[in-house]
């Protein structure tokens, strides 16, 4: 039976089909709840049922506690109605003018950078431009039909080429095949951009990056959002990006990083190792990266996070920020990367 959802503050009513989740209902009507996993893993769909009845769905219980299921807390990308809805949410509202498209694309350069991270450069077909927000994501379709999400490392106004960082893992056929048959000159398709992983502009609160691993691909695409729109219309933000990894080769684009320090006077770059090797000579922090942000700041009730990486890390920064740094759970933007070999994003 179709249900209808009113989504709070707004007003905005979407109608829901059979089997859909609150989260594919509002996509599917374009209106953007912030999302990230979307398998309830990450978090960042929670959002509060205010009135009417739900099937909460498969979710990961660190994710949402019994506590907040009790006071009416849901993930929406797990949760299908079972009567009209009234739902609350700190969204972000509809992505204006971003269409959602289905596009080939040539592989122009593969670049191995770290022995586990290829950089991909995707060209689109002539007078093909992809219309995104800095952060956003697509889904490589592969050709058994399933997908593998990414995020785009270019900036939106560089995008002469789509910039993807692979990461390389046990399972994963994608990453595989990047590293071992992929060439330049292949077509792939993709679809997208998807995401509410994205700087919000009407904010002016101090921000705090942290990325572990090839999390730093859409933290580079904000970042040198940040960078260009600040060159015209002036930006004041303080920033700064803790960059997690195992070992120094991880941190397969700290030069560039260490190059936004010094240029920019608002931006600093903090490295972390959580496994330096003796050959790696590091003197810098050491340990995990969200532990490095919680001995620095007593205080994140005044900050903006931007948190993407592995899901531990992700799930981690969250509680841990919003717990014992008071930062307030609105302010707490993230993508993690889902832990399924057959969807999984880098
Ligand atoms: S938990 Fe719903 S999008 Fe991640």
């Amino acid at each position: 039976m179709p249900y209808q959802i009113t989504i709070q503050p707004g007003g905005h009513i979407i109608n829901v089909k059979a089997g859909e989740t609150i989260l594919q209902a509002a996509l599917r009507e374009g209106f953007s709840l912030p999302y990230g996993c979307r398998n309830g893993a990450c978090g960042a769909c929670k959002g509060k049922i205010i009135q009417g009845k739900i099937d909460f769905g498969r979710f990961n219980e660190n994710t949402l506690t019994e506590k907040e299921k009790q006071n009416s807390m849901a993930l929406f990308c797990c949760a299908r109605p079972l009567s009209d809805l009234i739902i609350e949410c700190s969204g972000v509202g509809d992505i204006k003018g971003i269409r959602i498209r289905k596009l080939p694309c040539r592989v122009q350069k593969l670049e191995q950078v770290a022995p586990e991270v290829m950089l991909i450069s995707l060209k689109l077909p002539e007078n093909e431009r992809l219309n995104f927000l800095a952060g956003q994501y697509i889904d490589i379709l592969m050709k058994d039909g399933k997908r593998r999400s990414f995020s785009l490392a270019n900036a939106p106004h560089d995008d002469d080429l789509l910039q993807l960082h692979v990461r390389n893992y046990p399972g994963g056929v994608f990453a595989q095949h990047t590293f071992s048959t992929m060439k330049e000159k292949d077509i792939l398709r993709f679809e997208g951009p998807f995401g509410t992983f994205f700087l919000r502009e009407d904010s002016d609160k101090p921000i705090i990056f942290v990325a572990s691993g090839t999390g730093f691909a859409p933290v580079k695409s904000i970042l040198e959002h940040i960078f260009y729109i600040s060159e015209k219309h002036g930006n004041n933000r303080h920033m700064v990006l803790y960059w997690g990894a195992r070992t120094k080769a991880d941190l397969y684009l700290a030069e560039l990083a260490g190059g936004w320090q010094k240029k920019y006077e608002n931006f600093s770059f903090i490295p972390v190792l959580s496994e330096a090797l003796q050959a790696d000579d590091w003197y810098g922090r050491t340990g995990l990266v969200h532990q490095a942000v919680l001995k620095d700041f007593d205080s994140l009730s005044g900050y903006q996070v931007y948190a993407c990486g592995s899901p531990i890390m992700v799930g981690a920064a969250r509680k841990d920020f919003i717990k014992l740094r008071n930062l307030p759970e609105n302010e707490f933007i993230s993508d993690a990367f889902i832990a399924s070999p057959t969807d999984k994003k880098d």
